[in-house]
């Protein structure tokens, strides 16, 4: 199978400058693809997506050794029920029968991660057993015909690493290329792209700022620091991959908001907006694709010591070009300087309160956590009245819309480089039905419009060539444990039987003809 794109591009160099933010607003209306069929490009790529803590089990198997996530499911109250990755989705026993399975659903893609504590168990010598666990997944779906999308790093830091400093430690970064390199040295001649880091931010801030992931630390210092080693991993990660094979594509994922001030007529809001999305967006899209710490950013954080980290010449690493952003969105927010006033004066469950929490404080771990924001006074998530996913979080399908031409249009268009939608669903509790099946059709509508939404920006001049559905599988969703329900294809994990939802088999279709198909049953789309 050949991926159209990554066209290697022009690699403009990063000019070094950054974006300074404007204010936004939701889209209101009907958009041009809100209804009817919606037909995708020519080569558009279809995929769906996992992460190896979240699904493989085999906890202590095959060599594999202890990751932060494993100690962090120890701590007493930190992740939901006291659930853990031991089991998970068995998927290290069940890989064949799962390839199969997205074979029959017609997935161009898979993208999955490999877990450096299996490759790398004590942080330092490669774990054959481990790495030809991916060597035969690959081959796997090379036999079906499904391209091996590869991201090095979702989160799992084996605990060795992090009884050395973890990520807030500089040397973290290049132990992460030598990773990068041996993965490659297996897998090169098979794996064509290569991501570097899922969602840097909640390796930095949710887990060494607000306590909420692994490794549970509360330090807004550690956070920026790691924030910083992460993107010089990701820099390093690049060139050594790079070096090694000019043609593969190689990116990285990032999770994005999208900060609207409650009141844009309003300084104080605009300004809480702007910290909101400098923290979350810009602390890495700018030095990656523009080779600079926004300067609004460096003035917040000037007395957390982050601009100490930032050695002469990491920058120009960090921005060495790349193929392919991914693009990891559920939802964005509005934001105000001022706490939101509810009719019986409590803040409204999981969206005030200091910044950034993504989890839903009433079903969330009972550890005690801060504001994965190393930064979060005087800012609030107001919410807006919008439905919500059982996560708490708001849809906001036009959301995707503005993120993604924002994204092509300050950063990604300029350089080359191409747009993929690497995550994107929701968790809803499902019901299961005397004969088995599950009929998710809030699941089904979700992913509708956000697709519908993605060829808006499509239409409206933005270059994104794929999108990947989260997740293939019900998983361990972190802190959240079992709780909640991702899957396209439910799990029982009593009986690891995998069924595929309503959604599963509608996205399947979609996946063979590329066509969003108009709603008949229960109304248009909106
Ligand atoms: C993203 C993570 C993924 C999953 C989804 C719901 O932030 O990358 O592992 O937890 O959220």
């Amino acid at each position: 199978m050949t991926l159209h794109t990554p066209g290697i591009g022009a690699r403009t160099p990063a000019p070094g400058t950054t974006v300074p933010f404007v204010p936004s607003a939701p889209l209101v209306g009907p958009t041009p693809n809100s209804a009817g069929d919606v037909a995708f490009p020519e080569g558009f790529l279809w995929g769906a997506a996992t992460a190896a803590f979240q699904i493989e089990g085999a906890g202590a198997e095959g060599g594999r050794k202890d990751s932060i996530w494993d100690t962090f499911c120890r701590v007493p109250g930190a992740v939901h029920a006291g659930d853990d990755g031991m089991v998970a989705c068995d998927h290290y026993h069940r890989y064949r029968e799962d390839v199969a399975l997205m074979k029959r659903l017609g997935l161009g893609a898979y993208r999955f991660s490999t877990s450096w504590a299996r490759v790398v168990p004590d942080g330092r010598t490669v774990n054959r057993e481990g790495v030809d666990f991916y060597s035969r997944l690959v081959d796997e779906l090379l036999g079906a015909d499904i391209l091996p999308w590869l991201t090095l790093y979702h989160w799992d830091l084996p605990q060795a690493v992090e009884d050395d400093g973890g990520w807030p430690v500089r040397d973290t970064a290049y132990r992460f290329a030598d990773y990068a390199v041996a993965m490659h040295e297996a897998l090169g001649d098979r794996v064509k792209v290569w991501t570097t880091l899922n969602e840097p931010w909640c390796s930095a801030f949710l887990g060494y700022t607000g306590g909420i992931h692994a490794p549970g630390r509360k330090s807004p210092e550690d956070g920026l620091a790691a924030a910083h080693h992460l993107m010089l991993g990701h820099g390093l990660a690049i060139n050594a991959l790079r070096e090694r094979d000019p043609e593969a594509s190689l990116g990285i994922t990032l999770n994005f908001t999208v900060s609207d001030p409650v009141d844009p007529a309003d300084p104080a809001d605009v300004d809480a907006a702007r910290r909101d999305d400098a923290m979350f967006n810009r602390i890495f899209t700018d030095p990656i694709l523009r080779g600079a710490y926004p300067q609004d950013i460096l003035d917040d954080v000037a007395h957390l010591g982050f601009a100490e980290h930032v050695r002469e010449g990491d920058l120009e690493i960090i921005s060495t070009p790349i193929d392919v952003l991914g693009v990891n969105y559920y939802n964005g927010g509005a934001v105000s300087a001022t706490p939101q006033a509810t009719d019986d004066g409590a803040a409204p469950d999981g969206t005030a309160g200091p910044d950034g929490a993504r989890e839903t404080p009433s079903e969330g771990p009972v550890w005690e956590t801060r504001s994965p924001n190393p930064v979060p006074d005087g800012i609030y998530h107001h919410s807006r009245g919008l439905p919500t996913t059982d996560m708490g979080w708001e849809v906001q399908p036009e959301g995707l819309t503005r993120l993604l031409t924002r994204l092509h249009e300050d950063y990604t268009g300029p350089r080359g480089t191409a747009l993929f939608v690497t995550e994107n669903g929701a968790a809803y509790p499902d019901v299961v039905q005397g004969d088995g099946s599950v009929d998710d059709q809030d699941r089904l509508e979700f992913i509708d419009r956000h697709l519908r939404a993605l060829k808006d920006a499509v239409d409206a001049g933005a270059d994104v060539r794929g999108y990947f559905a989260w997740s293939l599988l019900d998983n361990f969703e972190w802190a959240l444990g079992y709780s909640k329900r991702f899957g396209i294809v439910r799990v029982d994990y009593t009986t690891q039987e995998r069924t595929v939802k309503a959604s599963g088999h509608w996205y399947a279709d979609v996946a063979r003809t590329s066509v969003v198909p108009a709603r008949t049953t229960d109304g248009p789309a909106q």
